[in-house]
């Protein structure tokens, strides 16, 4: 293998570089760096107000960083609009599951494909269309993940009428179905119970090993990040406050002191 090789199998896949949000007067995040490596399980904590959510949605292109950099495979990505990530590998679910709630299980997850197989103009629904009529390879694929995610039972029922827990599941679902690299997953654990939250960790870290997908866990669920996360960065008022391994994180005097001082826990 050459250097540059090597570089390369070195290089993160994903670096936030010097990453400041500023609303008005108000500095969300402060000079935020770190990296992602391949096939990691990457925790994100913070107490609230930390900037998690921020930094999530400036990954997923929401927000403009009001300077610094997020390098996907050493590529630039903030010139890319949102609806533009999903081709580049970055897949996420949302806060309080954005499905289309009056189709069914099968045909939200059909949607996910979208983002992969096709960068044209053509709506979902016209394409869902498409897909419903002859698409094999991609019925083929939309049906294994939901195989794998337990969901066909309720491949046919409609979205609105499931249980939330079962709605989240959905939603990485439809994520899975465009291939990320990453995947994003913003407080999945958030209105799950404690048997549920278990499930999701189980679930979480067998897509890392068998699908060799990347993770990014913004959570408060402290348990569910020490438990399943291979590293940890805690921001706290914008800023980084501590990296390492959970262990590590948890030990902080500082990542204490901070979690002492708020309303969490
Ligand atoms: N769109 C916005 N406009 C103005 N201020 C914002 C906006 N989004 C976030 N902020 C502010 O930026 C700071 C960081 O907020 P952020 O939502 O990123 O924190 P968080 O770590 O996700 O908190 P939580 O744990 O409560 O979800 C806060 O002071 C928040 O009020
Ligand atoms: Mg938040």
């Amino acid at each position: 293998m050459t250097q540059a090789q090597l570089a390369q199998t070195d290089a993160p896949l994903l670096a936030v570089r010097d990453v400041s949000v500023v609303f008005g007067g108000i500095v969300a995040l402060n000079g935020v760096s770190f990296d992602m490596q391949k096939g990691q399980i990457l925790g994100l904590i913070g107490p609230n107000g930390a900037g998690k959510t921020t930094l999530f949605n400036c990954l997923s292109r929401l927000y403009q960083p009001s300077s610094g950099d997020i390098l996907m495979e050493g590529h630039s990505i903030l010139k890319r609009p949102p609806h533009r990530i999903a081709e580049i590998g970055i897949g996420r679910t949302f806060q309080n599951v954005a499905l289309f709630p009056n189709l069914s299980v099968l045909d939200n997850v059909r949607v996910g494909t979208h983002a992969r197989t096709s960068s044209d103009i053509i709506s979902d629904s016209l394409r869902l269309a498409w897909i419903r009529r002859s698409e094999t390879s991609v019925n083929t694929k939309v049906h294994e993940i939901l195989a794998y995610l337990n969901l066909e039972e309720v491949a046919h029922k409609t979205v609105s009428g499931l249980p939330f827990g079962t709605q989240k599941r959905v939603e990485l679902a439809r994520a899975l179905a465009a291939d990320p690299k990453i995947l994003l997953l913003d407080e999945p654990a958030g209105g799950l119970n404690h048997e549920e939250v278990h499930v999701l960790g189980d679930l979480i870290r067998r897509i890392r090993d068998d699908r060799h997908v990347t993770v990014l866990l913004v959570e408060h669920h402290m348990g569910l990040v020490m438990s399943i996360a291979d590293h940890v960065v805690a921001l706290n008022f914008g800023r980084k406050l501590a990296e390492g391994t959970p262990a590590q994180v948890q030990a902080d005097p500082d990542v204490i002191k901070a979690y002492l001082g708020s309303k969490d826990q």
